[in-house]
């Protein structure tokens, strides 16, 4: 099994990149950010509870989003391995997620820390408002999401760069051009299947 974690601020390209890694190397996406505004749109307690944070660009408690994804890794028992986008954002959550991993007799194999400057963060997530629909693309959410990053999740990086599994990759370029750098990497461990 090989599990990636796709790290970086909001913005970063994490969602995009995640679609054409799924694709090329048959891993299973896991985005706890995706999974939250299923739970928002359906209404359920976790949501109602879960949208009053997001919707102010904070994190939701720990908590909460390591019961979600310790239920999405058991749903998926043959899977090739996961890629991890917008998890862990907490030391907590990177030490749950390592737990979770070691039960299941595997772990965090790499992480690829996308870097962008935080004005191109700014204005892509501003652009994305305009049709996304999502209550938090707007300027002053945004803002604080990107805030919420440099001061909780950031500090994970040192966690995995710790265990020897860090690589930093410059998020700026056009997706084409990341997605080949991203690659370069994740062939070091796994063969691409498309
Ligand atoms: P989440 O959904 O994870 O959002 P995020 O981290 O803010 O990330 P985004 O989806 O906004 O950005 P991305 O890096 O995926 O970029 P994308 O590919 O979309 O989290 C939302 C909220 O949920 C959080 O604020 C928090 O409240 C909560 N939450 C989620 N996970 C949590 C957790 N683990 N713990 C606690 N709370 C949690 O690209 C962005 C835009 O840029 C797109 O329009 C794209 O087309 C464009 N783009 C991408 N790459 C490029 C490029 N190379 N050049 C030009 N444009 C590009």
């Amino acid at each position: 099994m090989f599990n990636l974690v796709l790290f970086g601020p909001p913005g970063s390209g994490k969602g995009t990149q995640s679609e054409n890694i799924v694709t090329t190397y048959n891993l299973q996406h896991i985005s706890t950010g995706d999974l939250l505004r299923d739970e928002v749109s359906r209404h359920t307690p976790l949501g109602t509870e879960a949208k009053k944070y997001m919707d102010q660009g904070m994190l939701v408690p720990d908590e909460v989003v390591i019961g979600m994804i310790s239920g999405k890794i058991d749903d998926m028992p043959e899977a090739r391995g996961f890629i991890f986008d917008g998890f862990p954002r907490t030391r907590n959550q990177a030490e749950a997620l390592d737990k979770l991993l070691e039960f299941k007799n595997t772990r965090i194999n790499l992480v690829l820390s996308l870097e962008v400057p935080e004005t191109d963060l700014i204005k892509r997530l501003v652009t994305r408002g305009e049709t996304s629909g999502r209550s938090d693309d707007n300027e002053e959410v945004i803002t604080r999401r990107i805030k919420e990053y440099y001061l909780k999740t950031q500090p994970v990086a040192s966690y995995y760069d710790n265990q020897g599994k860090l690589e930093h990759i410059a998020g700026d370029h056009p997706i084409p051009e990341t997605f080949k750098t991203l690659s370069k990497h994740i062939n070091k461990y796994l063969l691409p299947v498309a």
